[in-house]
Formats: structure tokens, C-alpha cells, sequence
């Protein structure tokens, strides 16, 4: 077998400042300041985006060694006995500027320092420094900028032109057009990302507004990645807009549960109440970007139909009783001897901690373990045809083997054949997966949720569990890739954590004593799950890992192509 070693990346020296660093060619020139600690700032260029140079912000001064035209040879400059440069006489923009060999960059002299006073007092001739009342205040690159780099004064005495105020681009994005710099990362993200062309400038320089095509409305449904990009504050979310201070809300890492993509998010709160949810940059999942219905998911969690209070019998509970009343009625099942009389059905929504600790339930009451699959249309971009954030999760803990299918018609047979006693029904509502009333009334079920439905309705006990929002724990996303998600805010009063209450239930049906925390978990699970050994919760990147998948390989997963994710071919006989 031949071994070919990778190819070394394709470094070349640049020089910024004086100082020299090696970068792989074609790095963006912002891109390698950046990696010296150096801000080269900027307005209309983003990483993720084509590059238009529309804002002028980034101006540098650029050279490149002087050789000698004829014979090609270095010109060398006797003071230092270096190599000379040529300066070219005017400043460039950086962000249309990769690395070249021999590049050498000036970011602080007198030249670039008059270019930035000159830019930012060109942008504000129009635009107000509004700050006490715009709503990007703490998020503004533009009053970042001109406090670091303006001239600090105006020249400007004639009237400013008055541009339209609180237009609706769309239901979800408001747009206060006087402070558009129209740096086009709007346009460009509607076109290059968002794949719906909708947004252009009309009118001419002073002029220029920002608009939607005629017909045409900002609604798709990444729209709100547009006031995440805006580096002023001309778009803003309709939503948070004016409903709190950015620097008074606490940032938790998290994860949008909406589909198998497992978008990396920041849940924002304040004081145990959650303001907004914006995108966290992982290039391997979701770049910079996520859905708007992701964003909306933290309604959830004061909505009206929310489970605040444990329930017997259709009569509110403490918490305390009503876990004792589900562990007397899985004994019960236990002590008649027959097994198979308890089912479980079990949630692609749990985390991985939860779903393991569902295996150890299941394995005590031996009871067979069904999950539901909840099948969407994929966008191509970031929401996949598997609406469940962990599938994976449950293949990986062993609590399925096989890919769940979206009703439960096995248990329903074998309710219907007076088979079954007790279900215990996790995240589910059963009659959404086609349980009918007839079939919930002949046997006595224990739900584990977070909202009310027809399952709450129809169980002999609640037990009201957290939204992801309010626990910590693990997803496994459609590439296999584990993710922490970390609680945001406390859970309603008198609640226990859903580990808690799946280790006591584990427990009376004679698992023995479970870690109910994550450590505790972490190391058993890491034991018994094969793909997870040496993983811990405490030490996972913030990026995740990715998981050996080769033994899932050959299952027909429904996700089709997203932003940063191709689905393995699917063997013939898998799909067989
Ligand atoms: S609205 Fe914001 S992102 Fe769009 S062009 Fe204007 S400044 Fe740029
Ligand atoms: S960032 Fe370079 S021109 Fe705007």
C-alpha cells in the first residue's frame, strides 16, 4: 500500500505592520491582520460573503519587494540591508486584497489613519449617531468605529437627508433606512445564502434606499441573519427590537432543536427570562447562520400550555407524590410478573443523557422502547427532513437500533390486544403518533413532557419535565456530531431536572442508583457506548465531535443535502 503524505498547506509570508506571518495563500488580508491581534476595520466585508469593497472602511497601504525590472534581481535598500518595497501611492481596500508572497500591509500609518477619519466622516454625514435610542447600541460597528477611528467632529452643515423610518421589509425584520450605509451584506446574504433574491438598492447616492423588489417581501426564513450582519443599526428584529439592552442579557451556548442540522446558537436572557436566540459561529454546521423559526423556539417556554405542575389523576400534585404514584405503578407491573406489560416510548427530542438513562428504565421493566419520527420538507440549508434533534443520540445509547417510523402502530395492536398496562411516554404525545383516546384510556400512562396535550390529558400521571432551554446535555446532529447544549435559565419552580426524574423512575423499577448529573452519566456513559469512549460532557469542544458512524452507516436516514452536510448513499439492500 502506497502512503502519499498530505500536502503542506501552501503558506506564504505576508509582512503587516513589520511583523511577518505565515498564512495559506489567498487569506484574506482582514482575515491574516486578524490572526496578529491586528483590526483592520471593516463594514461591508464578511467571511461568508462575496466580497463587493462597497464601504471603503478597510483602507490599507500595500507594497510588494522591488526588483529590479531588467534583470528581475531585489533591489536591496543599503540603510537596512533588506529588501526595498514599493509602496503603491494610494490606499487599497484590504478585504479585496489576499496574500500574496512578499506581501506587505500598513494598517496604522498617518495615510490609512486620514483615509479612516475621511470614510467615517463620509458615512455619518447622513447617518445619526442616534445611539441612546438605536436599538443596535452595543452590537454598532459604526459607533465601535467612529469612536476608534473617526475624526470626532463634523463638518458636515447642511441639512441631513431625512430617509424613511420603521418600514417593514418583512413580518419579522423592521428597517430604519437613515442608517443604512449601504454596505449591501443584506443583498448579498438574501442572494448568496438565503437562495431568495429579494432585496436591492434604488436611487442614487445621497439617495440610495435600501428596498425590496417590487412584489417581493423579506420573509423567507432566514431573514433575521440579515440584522445579525447589519453593522449599524438600520435592520433590526421586530421582536427584541427596543425590548432590551444588549449588555444586560447573559449569552448560553446552545442548540436549535428544531431539526437534525443542530444549529449552534446563543440564548440570550435576563434575569431568568429569555430576550432572543441568535446564531453561534461553527463552520462546520451552520457557518454564522441560522433559521428565524429556530429563533422562536424560546416562546416555548412561557407559553400558555406549558406543564407547571405534576398531576394524579387529572389533580394537580406535588412534584414528590407524583413520582412516588408513577414508581408504585411501574412496581405494580413489575410485581404481577408480567413482563412486557409496560411500554416505553421513548423521544428523537431527549438528549443523549436522557435517552440513556431511558435504556436503563427500559432494560428494568423490560419493556420494549419505541420512537416517533417526525418527517419535515428539508430547505437545502439548515433545516433537515428529520425535525428530531437526536435520532443519532438514541442509536448511539443503544436505546433503538433501528430508525423510528412516524406512527406507533405496534403499540397500538398490542394495547388493543390487551397486551400492554403502562406506558410511559416521554416528550410524545401519542395520540399525534396515532394512539387513539380508546386506545390511551385501556392503559394507565405516565407522561414526561413539557406542555399540555392530549397524552397530559388522558395520563394517570405528569410529570412536568424542562424545555432545552432550562437543562444541560448532548445532541448527536445528522453528521454524528456531538453537541453540548447548557441551561439558560432556571426551570419552573418545584420542577426536577429531567435526569433527576428518570433516575428515580430507573431506580423504582430496580435499575439501582443512577447518576442523575452529567458527570456522574458522562463516565458511565462513556463506558458502555462504544463511539463515546473517552469522551466527557465537561471537556467536548464548543464546536462538538464527531462520532464514528460507520456502525449506522447502512440505515436509510431521511435527511437530504444542507448547508454542510452530503447523506452517505444508502445501500440498495438498507432500502430494501
Ligand atoms: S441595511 Fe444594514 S446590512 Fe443592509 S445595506 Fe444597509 S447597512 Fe448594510
Ligand atoms: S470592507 Fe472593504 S470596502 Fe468595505
Amino acid at each position: 500500500m502506497s502512503s502519499v503524505p498530505a500536502k503542506p498547506a501552501d503558506l506564504v509570508t505576508v509582512n503587516i505592520d513589520g511583523k511577518d506571518i505565515a498564512v495559506p495563500k489567498g487569506t484574506n488580508v482582514i482575515e491574516a491582520a486578524k490572526l496578529l491581534g491586528i483590526e483592520i476595520p471593516h463594514y461591508c466585508y464578511h467571511p461568508k460573503l462575496s466580497v463587493v469593497g462597497n464601504c471603503r472602511m478597510c483602507l490599507i497601504e500595500m507594497g510588494l519587494p522591488a526588483v529590479d525590472p531588467a534583470t528581475k534581481a531585489p533591489i536591496m535598500d543599503p540603510a537596512s540591508g533588506k529588501q526595498k518595497v514599493n509602496w503603491m501611492p494610494r490606499a487599497q481596500i484590504g478585504c479585496a486584497t489576499n496574500a500574496m508572497p512578499g506581501l506587505h500591509i500598513r494598517t496604522n500609518s498617518p495615510m490609512v489613519k486620514e483615509c479612516r477619519e475621511g470614510v467615517t466622516e463620509f458615512l455619518l454625514i447622513n447617518h445619526p449617531l442616534d445611539c441612546p435610542i438605536c436599538d443596535q447600541a452595543g452590537e454598532c460597528k459604526l459607533q465601535e468605529h467612529s469612536t476608534a477611528y473617526g475624526r470626532g467632529y463634523s463638518r458636515f452643515v447642511e441639512n441631513k437627508n431625512v430617509k424613511p423610518k420603521r418600514t417593514q421589509l418583512g413580518p419579522r425584520v423592521t428597517l430604519d433606512d437613515e442608517r443604512c450605509i449601504l454596505c449591501s451584506r443584506c443583498i448579498r446574504f438574501s442572494k448568496e445564502v438565503a437562495k431568495d433574491d429579494v432585496l436591492g438598492f434604488i436611487d442614487r447616492g445621497s439617495y440610495s434606499t435600501l428596498t425590496c423588489y417590487p412584489g417581493k417581501k423579506l420573509e423567507n426564513n432566514y431573514s433575521l441573519n440579515t440584522v445579525d450582519i447589519c453593522p449599524v443599526g438600520a435592520l433590526t428584529s421586530t421582536d427584541f427590537r427596543f425590548k432590551m439592552r444588549v449588555w444586560f442579557l447573559k449569552e448560553t451556548p446552545s442548540i436549535d432543536t428544531e431539526s437534525s442540522v443542530g444549529a449552534n446558537t446563543v440564548v440570550w436572557s435576563r434575569e431568568g427570562v429569555i430576550y432572543r436566540i441568535t446564531p453561534r459561529q461553527n463552520d462546520a454546521v451552520n457557518d454564522t447562520w441560522m433559521t428565524d423559526s429556530g429563533r422562536l423556539l424560546y416562546k416555548q417556554v412561557r407559553s400558555e400550555d406549558r406543564l407547571l405542575v405534576a398531576a394524579i389523576n387529572g389533580g394537580t400534585s406535588a412534584y414528590d407524590m407524583a413520582m412516588k404514584a408513577a414508581s408504585d405503578l411501574l412496581r405494580a407491573s413489575l410485581s404481577a410478573g408480567a413482563s412486557g406489560e409496560v411500554r416505553i416510548v421513548g423521544s428523537g427530542r431527549s438528549s443523549v443523557e436522557e435517552q440513556f438513562l431511558t435504556k436503563k428504565l427500559a432494560a428494568a421493566l423490560k419493556a420494549p422502547v419505541a420512537l416517533v419520527s417526525r418527517v419535515g420538507k428539508g430547505d437545502g440549508i439548515l433545516l433537515s427532513a428529520d425535525r428530531n434533534p437526536n435520532v443519532r443520540g438514541a442509536l448511539v445509547t443503544g436505546l433503538i437500533s433501528a430508525l423510528p417510523s412516524q406512527q406507533l402502530t405496534s403499540l397500538a395492536a398490542d394495547i388493543d390486544a390487551g397486551k400492554v398496562k403502562t406506558v410511559v411516554a416521554i416528550n410524545e404525545d401519542l395520540a399525534a403518533a396515532d394512539l387513539t383516546a380508546a386506545q390511551l384510556a385501556k392503559v394507565s400512562v405516565i407522561y414526561l413532557g413539557t406542555h399540555k396535550n392530549a397524552t397530559s390529558a388522558a395520563a394517570k400521571v405528569v410529570l412536568p419535565t424542562l424545555t432545552v432551554f432550562e437543562k444541560s446535555g448532548t445532541f448527536v446532529n445528522q453528521q454524528f456530531r456531538l453537541q453540548k447544549f447548557t441551561k439558560a435559565v432556571p426551570g419552573p419552580e418545584g420542577l426536577a431536572d429531567d435526569l433527576v426524574t428518570l433516575a428515580n423512575l430507573a431506580a423504582s423499577a430496580g435499575a439501582g442508583a443512577l447518576p442523575s448529573d452529567l458527570t456522574g452519566l458522562w463516565s458511565t456513559l462513556a463506558a458502555e457506548a462504544p463511539v463515546l469512549a473517552g469522551l466527557s460532557y465537561a471537556k467536548l469542544p464548543a464546536t462538538g465531535a464527531v462520532l464514528d458512524s460507520a456502525a449506522w452507516a447502512g440505515l436509510p436516514f431521511v435527511e437530504g443535502e444542507t448547508l454542510h452536510f452530503k447523506p452517505a448513499a444508502v445501500p440498495a439492500a438498507a432500502n430494501a
